[in-house]
Order: C-alpha cells, then sequence, then structure tokens
C-alpha cells in the first residue's frame, strides 16, 4: 500500500462515471456513449451537456458579456489569469458552501466564458485589440462558430467543422496532469474560478497541452524530402521519438486518431496525403523496431492535421485544448465535490537525518 510510484503512474486514485478509455478496443466513451457517434451528429456544446449534466439540453451557454481585463496575446496565460480573475470579478462562492447545482451553474459560465477569452486573446495576438461586436459574433450557430467570429470577425464552415471536431475529440480523458490538479484544487473546498485556471496552468506545459506543434514541422520536412522511409529510418537510428505515435494507455489504436483521420479527410486538409504516408511508412517501422509493443498513431498526430484546417497557429494549439477540456474539468470538478474527501497523499521522506542547524551552510550561529 505504501509502495512509492514515481508519477503516480498507475496508482488509482478515483472512482469515475465520466469517461473510460478502452484500452484495448482503441475506443473512448463519454458517460458510456462512443465518440464515434458523437462526432458530426452533436455539437461541442452538447457534448459538454453530456458530460457534465449527463444530458444534451440546455448544454454549455453562451458566454455572457464580459471585458477581460488585460489580454497579452499569450493564450495559455491570459486563460489562466482570467479565469482566476472571474472568481472576484464574479462573486462565485466555495465549493463548500453551494449545491451541485449552484457548482453547475458556475462552471458553465466559466466554460463559455473562457473559450470568449481565448479567442479575444488570439485576437490581441494578431494585433487587433478592437473586439468584434457581439451582434456579428450573435450571427454564428455553434460554439465554434462564434469562437472563430469572436476571434477573426468571419467564419467559415470547414473551420468550424474541423475545431468542433477537435473539441468534441479531446473533451475529456481521464485523469491527466490538468484534470487531476482541478480535482485537487476542488477536493480543498475552493471555488470553480480558481480550479480551472488551476488545470490550465498544468496544461500550458509542452508535455501536457499543445504537442501538435511538432507534428506540422515534421510532416513539412517528409512532404519537401518526398522520403518518409528514409526521414522515419533516420529517427530511429538516432534512437529518437517518432511524434505522434505511442500512447501511455491505449494498446490498440487511439480512437481519437481514427475519427481525426477522418475528419482530416473529409475536409480536404492540405497535409492529408503527406500525413498519410508518413503514418503508413512509421507504423510499419514501429512495428519492426518493437515488434513487442503496439505503437499506434495517437491523438496528436491527426489533430495537428485537423486544426491546420482552420488555420490555427502553432501558439494556439495549448489554449485550443483548453477550450476542448473545459467540459472534462466541470464534470470532474463537480464529481470531486460530491466525495467531498480532501486529497492529501503522502510522501516518503528522504531528506538528510536529524542534525544541527549549525550545521546548514550559511546559518549565523550565536556564539
Ligand atoms: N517513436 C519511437 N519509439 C517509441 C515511440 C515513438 N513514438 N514511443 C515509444 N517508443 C519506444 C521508446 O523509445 C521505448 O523504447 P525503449 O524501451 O527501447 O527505451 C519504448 O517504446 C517504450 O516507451 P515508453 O515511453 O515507456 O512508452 P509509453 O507508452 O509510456 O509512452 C508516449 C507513451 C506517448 C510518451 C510515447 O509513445 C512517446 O513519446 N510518443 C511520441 C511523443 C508523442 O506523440 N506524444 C503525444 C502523446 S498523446
Amino acid at each position: 500500500m505504501n509502495e512509492f510510484k514515481p508519477g503516480l503512474e498507475g496508482v488509482v486514485a478515483f472512482e469515475t462515471q465520466i469517461a473510460e478509455p478502452d484500452r484495448e478496443g482503441g475506443a473512448l466513451r463519454y458517460r458510456g456513449v462512443d465518440i464515434e457517434e458523437l462526432v458530426g451528429r452533436f455539437r461541442y456544446e452538447q457534448v459538454w451537456g453530456l458530460l457534465v449534466d449527463e444530458s444534451f439540453e440546455p448544454g454549455m451557454p453562451d458566454p455572457e458579456p464580459y471585458e477581460p481585463k488585460h489580454l497579452s496575446g499569450d493564450a495559455p496565460s491570459d486563460l489562466q489569469a482570467e479565469t482566476a480573475h472571474l472568481s472576484s470579478e464574479w462573486g462565485l462562492r466555495k465549493l463548500v458552501d453551494i449545491d451541485a447545482q449552484e457548482a453547475r451553474d458556475d462552471l458553465a459560465r466559466l466554460s463559455a466564458q473562457m473559450m470568449a477569452i481565448v479567442a479575444r486573446s488570439a485576437r490581441v495576438a494578431d494585433g487587433h485589440d478592437d473586439p468584434i461586436s457581439e451582434d456579428v459574433v450573435a450571427e454564428g450557430e455553434t460554439a465554434a462558430e462564434k469562437f472563430l467570429l469572436r476571434w477573426r470577425g468571419e467564419t467559415d464552415a470547414k473551420h468550424a467543422q474541423a475545431i468542433d471536431t477537435y473539441w468534441i475529440c479531446t473533451a475529456e480523458h481521464g485523469l491527466n496532469a490538468s484534470t487531476f490538479t482541478a480535482r485537487i484544487v476542488a477536493s480543498t473546498g475552493a471555488d470553480c474560478g480558481a480550479a480551472m485556471s488551476a488545470a490550465v496552468g498544468a496544461l500550458s506545459g509542452p508535455l501536457h497541452g499543445g504537442a501538435p506543434a511538432r507534428i506540422l514541422p515534421m510532416l513539412d520536412a517528409v512532404a519537401r524530402t518526398g522520403d518518409p522511409e528514409g526521414y522515419v529510418r533516420d529517427l530511429l537510428a538516432r534512437h529518437e521519438r517518432i511524434m505522434g505515435f505511442g500512447h501511455r494507455i491505449y494498446r490498440a489504436e487511439d480512437p481519437r486518431a481514427r475519427l481525426l483521420r477522418a475528419a482530416a479527410k473529409e475536409l480536404g486538409a492540405a497535409r492529408f496525403e503527406v500525413a498519410e504516408e508518413l503514418e503508413r511508412v512509421a507504423l510499419a517501422a514501429l512495428r519492426e523496431y518493437k515488434p513487442d509493443r503496439p505503437l499506434e498513431t495517437n491523438v496528436e498526430f491527426w489533430s495537428a492535421v485537423v486544426l491546420d484546417v482552420a488555420g490555427i497557429p502553432h501558439e494556439l494549439t495549448p489554449a485550443m485544448f483548453a477550450c476542448a477540456r473545459v467540459a472534462g474539468w466541470s464534470a470532474h470538478i463537480l464529481e470531486e465535490k460530491r466525495t467531498g474527501r480532501l486529497i492529501r497523499p503522502s510522501a516518503r521522506y528522504v531528506g538528510p537525518s536529524t542534525r544541527p542547524a549549525s550545521s546548514v551552510g550559511g546559518a549565523l550561529v550565536p556564539s
């Protein structure tokens, strides 16, 4: 029971009813519903409803009028700071002092506003300080269309579909670093803004969010040389990893990769052919390289190609991931509130044994 597991790998810390990555079957289910059934049939805001309320309706609302305090154009830090600020701006009450319905309503307001903050931050990054009027934004029908309108002042059916598909596929995936963070903060009874902004901080690290940024340069390198075999062979000979392949959980194909590949094809993604060719060559090489370890295509590979359809710049990918994850975080914060148990693991002390203060460097020891 007291065995130390670096990185907590394999440690079961919670029971959850929210999402079920099916390790062997290569499927991902939200509240029991396979994501294959969701993409193309439901919009992201309805999937938010499925994850948070276990009902597609009413789903995630539109954001209410709000003027962010300070946007730098760096979307993850803008999102983290502005979300924390909403706690005081809206007077959000502590989770311990409100009931589940009130917490759910706070999370709905926050989720919607967080998407608007990312869109506004992306607009600042593009050099525009002027917000798009709410009348123009209201012309959009879906959360993805409104996001694009709030960012660029215009929308496009393919761009919106690409974003909607990406958001649905990445809306929730169990207990990763940001979701764990959200649950830890929620377990202290803090308000929902504190839990959501802490999750954004965890997701801003390159090991968790935004890895698609590394895929496009790889595709461009292969397109330039026209030699995917040589590219993959050289990488593996140097014992480097092929980005977009392998997964901690899935031993079969990552189901999100499958769906995003189909979306990239349907949307006529500019890099579809080169990505498909590289995938074919990489999978064959990886099977030879590690015959005993299934290394299949993961979500990052085809996310990069799909987000590229909507012209999402590399720097914005972690914040796009955060937009998708507001659903999963909200669902987990509510689930954590129901357990009502403070998360407090232990650490095994391996520091110096008992010693006098005078043995510590720099100590001013009275003579
Ligand atoms: N390319 C080449 N070799 C890979 C590989 C890849 N994409 N993924 C794993 N391997 C190899 C490792 O080098 C290791 O070999 P070794 O035993 O000789 O050292 C072996 O497979 C096991 O690797 P490990 O890191 O323990 O596997 P994991 O299942 O815990 O790792 C990832 C999962 C995602 C971290 C890993 O597959 C990876 O780094 N992939 C590339 C980066 C990526 O796509 N990240 C986005 C993830 S969604």
